[in-house]
């Protein structure tokens, strides 16, 4: 196994590998390689689901997809609740998964719930020939990246981080819309925050849509927030994944954002997600 880092900010590649039979040995080696780099891709894998879930779990427990406001009893009627569909792909017209063909906003996956995911793990099944690329950031380049006055604002505030909206902004299964970010359902998290194995702060942003700064007047949050997102996915602190059908890649939550580019309707993109959950 070879681990070769991308000419850029982060990210790195992970070669000679078949993750369908690792040993714990070569699991150390790409869990301190994820920590170190952020994101990492290991093409060529051949995973069904079941192979996907193991391997994410070598991470910790795995998460819940995001299927929005849903009860116990409706979780449980879902097929495969630890696996996201990310899809265009129509079936009698209704998608078989969420994010359809369009741009995503910059994002951390379901940092509206108190204890988001580590790691995400975005496998490729099909791909279109144009477009559809994903993005990641660096947040700690972001956060060293602002002006001392804003970086010292950031060190004192909280952001709440709206639970209803999905990264294209579309509404979620259970959610309704309300007319200001100050009334949007989800939770507030310090504006930097520490990562607790490498111990390297990184701004901690979640989406633009919907933020709200705690205790502030809405025009001051929107201003404030507008001021700290133009230091944010600076072309410099950002590696942009081209996807081949077979790619993995493993991203660290928490220290990252990631953007999805758009694509074609007239083309197919399914991806299967997996995300796991802080230990203890
Ligand atoms: C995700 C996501 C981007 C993509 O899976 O969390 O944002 O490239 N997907 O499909
Ligand atoms: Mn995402």
């Amino acid at each position: 196994m070879q681990i070769v880092p991308f000419d850029a900010n982060l990210g790195a590649d992970v070669t000679e590998i078949s993750l369908a039979d690792i040993d714990d040995s070569d699991f150390n080696l790409i869990y301190d390689a994820w920590l170190q780099h952020s994101v990492l891709r290991i093409r060529d894998q051949h995973l069904d689901d079941n192979q996907l879930k193991d391997f994410s779990k070598r991470f910790g427990p795995l998460e819940y997809a995001p299927h929005g406001n849903v009860t116990e009893e409706e979780r449980s009627k879902i097929p495969n609740p630890y696996v996201a569909t990310i899809s265009n792909v129509t079936v009698n017209g209704r998608p078989i998964g969420g994010l359809s063909n369009l741009e995503t906003s910059w994002h951390t996956d379901m940092s509206y719930i108190e204890d988001p995911p580590t790691a995400s793990l975005l496998y490729a099944v099909e791909v279109p020939g144009d477009g559809g690329e994903t993005s990641f950031c660096s947040m700690t380049a972001a956060l060293e990246q602002l002006p001392d006055d804003l970086r010292q604002l950031c060190t004192s505030i909280r952001i709440k981080h709206d639970a209803a909206h999905d990264s294209i902004g579309k509404i979620r299964n259970g959610h309704t819309e309300f007319s200001s970010p100050k009334d949007a359902p989800g939770v507030y998290h310090p504006a930097i925050r520490r990562h607790p194995e490498t111990h390297k702060d990184a701004l901690y942003l979640g989406r633009r849509q919907n933020a709200y700064v705690e205790g502030m007047s809405l025009s001051n949050s929107e201003a404030t927030l507008d001021s700290i997102w133009e230091h944010v996915a600076l072309p410099a602190h950002c590696w942009t994944q081209q996807w081949r059908v077979n790619d993995l890649v493993i991203w660290d939550n928490r220290i990252v954002m990631h953007q999805r580019a758009a694509f074609p309707n007239s083309q197919r993109r399914l991806m299967r997600r997996t995300q796991v959950k802080p230990r203890n």
